[in-house]
């Protein structure tokens, strides 16, 4: 069952590579990080707490659940937090998934989505995207009796674009009553501002079998520390905690995730820089010649001539980005949005 699997590249940590380029500052615009940094109530928060961490940690990471079933307007019981969301997927296939099951993913996506399949011997069935979108009359031409679930990503990591609010009520209605479930990817949700943009959340009162995962990696700059959640209903919720680790959020990473739920202006602040930015970025590339699908994310998916090159000219100057290739998109770069400083040089190097 391992064969065909490769190990995450997450490539060399962000010391290794300022270190090989005789220790320069470096930019990591590859990894969709939050410019911003975290929220200076998370530091303090994590510094006060790190005299604690000789102690476990609360297994069920109870305040940090309720403040996010307060924040979402469920219940806590529709909520389980994890060491990021990527274990979060990890614990759905595990939970769910089982040989001879199907699941439906979008092609090319975020990869530890097949990766999640695999480990539980269930069947990953692509859905190619129509150019950058989502195809999700594909996706239903693709259910069988087999389909255990559907994978979407909304924002899609890589392509930046949405599954709106229309087409995809439309589907979870088609798939009728016995549906499989289906695992909606939100973790860029917060730097949507299309007013197509539907809340996954707000969707589970009428879909129950719906599963939407969310990070503080990415609005919150929590990446290090690794805290994502998933918001479904009790009984997924329940399924989910069988299959989780007794403390798999630690000590840490729940106190910084509850500071920066309450400081809502770093939040803010981080929402409204990056759709700034996005804007700006995004018309520069196209007034540049660089063509983009319109995106929703913290990143933008630029089509060049040479992504290779480029992103070698940009790796030596400081800027690290995501050659496309690797990530579904050759011919393309996934570049992450920066400070305004960091964009201008950016742009000066493309
Ligand atoms: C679409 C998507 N889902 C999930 C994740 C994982 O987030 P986390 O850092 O919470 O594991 C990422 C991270 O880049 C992502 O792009």
């Amino acid at each position: 069952m391992l064969e065909p699997l490769v190990p995450y590249a997450a490539g060399k940590s962000l010391e290794a590579l300022a270190e090989e380029l005789g220790g320069i500052d470096l930019v990591r615009l590859s990894a969709n990080e939050n410019p911003l940094g975290p929220s200076p109530r998370v530091v303090e928060a994590v510094r006060r707490e790190a005299a604690r961490v000789h102690l476990y940690p609360d297994g069920g990471a109870t305040a940090l659940r309720e403040a996010l079933a307060q924040r979402l307007g469920v219940d806590a019981g529709q909520v389980v937090v994890g060491n990021g969301a990527d274990e979060l997927i990890g614990l759905v296939a595990l939970a769910a998934f089982e040989p001879g099951d199907e699941v439906l993913v979008p092609h090319p996506s975020f990869e530890p989505y097949t990766t999640g399949v695999a480990l539980a011997g269930a069947t990953a069935v692509p859905s190619p995207l129509a150019g950058y979108e989502t195809d999700l009359d594909d996706m239903r031409r693709r259910l069988t009796p087999r389909t255990k679930a559907v994978i979407l990503c909304s924002p899609h990591n890589p392509a930046a674009t949405i599954v709106r609010r229309g087409p995809l009520g439309a589907f979870l209605a088609a798939l009728g009553a016995d549906p499989p479930l289906v695992i909606l990817d939100e973790a860029y949700a917060d730097f949507c501002d299309d007013p197509e943009y539907p809340d996954g959340v707000a969707l589970l009162r009428r879909h129950p079998r719906l599963v939407v995962l969310r990070t503080f990696s990415k609005i919150a700059g929590l990446a290090g520390l690794r805290v994502g959640y998933a918001v479904a209903s009790a009984e997924t919720i329940d399924r989910l905690n069988r299959v989780r680790a007794p403390y798999n959020v630690n000590r840490l990473a729940q106190v910084a995730a509850r500071a920066a739920l309450e400081d809502t202006e770093h939040w803010e602040r981080t929402r409204k820089l990056v759709i700034e930015e996005r804007a700006w970025l995004s018309a520069e590339l196209t007034r540049r010649g660089f063509a983009h699908p319109p995106s929703q994310a913290n990143f933008v998916l630029v089509r060049v001539p040479d992504a290779e090159a480029a992103r070698d000219r940009l790796f030596r100057a400081g800027i690290l980005v995501r050659d496309g290739a690797g990530v579904g998109f050759p011919g393309h770069l996934r570049i992450s949005v920066g400070l305004r400083e960091t964009n201008e040089r950016l742009l000066a190097l493309l």
